[in-house]
């Protein structure tokens, strides 16, 4: 079972001013498809804050993905791509590209979203858009390769044949 954090990017709801619903679908929806979530915060629109909560997440709780929600969009306080960027060692283009031409068939603002997904040791980071209709549409695509991505990131298998 891999362990999973979540992040809410959120400076309301970071400040108890609005509900968190992304981070409670995108928890419900993880727990449902065998994801045990181990860390769930929700976090003000600051880079240093989010690259902290990313750091400590990956290098003290040794989660084998962290999944953010918000801020990857135009508006001048959207920081999530930027604090995931500066943790990760490596990049996984083809998640977020995944994302937004499985979105786009949905609403055309999909190009809006900004995310990017990337990896710190083994720590696989995945940005998502700040709606629950998008943390839904968004896990959509992408659950059924995730496992396979995790297992190879976690040394546990080599095999790439189905
Ligand atoms: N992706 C999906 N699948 N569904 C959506 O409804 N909304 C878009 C986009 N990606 C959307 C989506 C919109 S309207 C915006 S502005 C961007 O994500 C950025 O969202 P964020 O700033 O909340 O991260």
């Amino acid at each position: 079972m891999y362990t999973v954090g979540i992040i809410t990017a959120s400076d309301k709801g970071s400040k108890g001013e609005r509900e968190d619903v992304s981070g409670a679908v995108m928890q419900e929806i993880l727990k449902e498809n065998g994801y045990d979530v181990k860390e769930y915060r929700i976090i003000a629109d600051e880079q240093a804050l989010l690259e902290e909560a990313m750091k400590e997440m990956a290098d003290e709780k040794k989660v084998n993905l962290i999944l953010t929600t918000g801020g990857t969009g135009f508006s001048m306080r959207d920081r999530t791509p930027e604090a995931t960027l500066a943790v990760c060692d490596r990049l996984a283009p083809g998640i977020p590209e995944t994302m937004r031409a499985y979105s786009m068939q949905i609403t055309n603002r999909a190009m809006l979203s900004r995310a990017v997904a990337g990896i710190r040791n083994q720590t696989l980071i995945i940005n998502m858009p700040g709606s629950p209709k998008a943390v839904k549409e968004s896990l959509e695509c992408i659950l059924d390769a995730l496992s396979h991505g995790l297992a190879i990131l976690a040394g546990d298998t080599g095999e790439c044949a189905r």
